[in-house]
């Protein structure tokens, strides 16, 4: 019976598990307004304080011509760090503790005190859903 309630709790957890993919891009575009600062998408977009972030998804981290990443977004990059749902997730939740010393300067969606506080990870994991589900909008995968 116990070994059954086990079972039983991790598939709940399982199920609990927001997808990434699963976000509402009008939301999301929201969302990026506190991206816009530093970051440009669409046609045209340019290098501003942060690189473009168009067809972000599949491209390997701190690759782009003409934008002078950090040292350790390049390194990343190196070490075959490409960017997808689940990176782009952990990176705009927490940039600091996802990559150390990026130049990046965004708080993130989700504070170290709350990382452990399931409501405060689910909105935070619903409003990167949202901003991956605007960004896909201006990626041709
Ligand atoms: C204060 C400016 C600033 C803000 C706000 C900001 N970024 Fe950035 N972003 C940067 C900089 C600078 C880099 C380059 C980091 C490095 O080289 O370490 C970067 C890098 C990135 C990259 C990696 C791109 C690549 O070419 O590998 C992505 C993706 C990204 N930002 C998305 C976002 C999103 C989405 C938001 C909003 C939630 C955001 N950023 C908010 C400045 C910013």
């Amino acid at each position: 019976m116990k070994k059954v309630l086990i079972a039983f709790a991790a598939l709940s957890v399982l199920a609990a598990t927001p997808s990434f993919a699963e976000g509402d891009a009008d939301k999301g575009k929201k969302v990026f307004k506190k991206c816009k600062a530093c970051h440009a998408v669409g046609e045209g977009a340019k290098s501003r304080v942060g690189p473009p972030l168009n067809n972000i998804f599949g491209m390997t981290a701190g690759t782009q011509e003409g934008f002078k990443y950090s040292k350790v977004m390049i390194e990343k990059g190196k070490e075959g760090l490409v960017w997808n749902d689940e990176t782009l997730g952990e990176f705009f939740k927490a940039p600091k503790r996802f990559m150390k010393g990026t130049k990046m300067s965004f708080a993130g969606f989700l504070k170290k005190k709350d990382i452990d506080k399931e409501k405060k990870v689910k909105k935070a994991d619903k409003k990167v859903a949202n901003l991956l589900a605007y960004l896909r909008t201006f990626s041709a995968e």
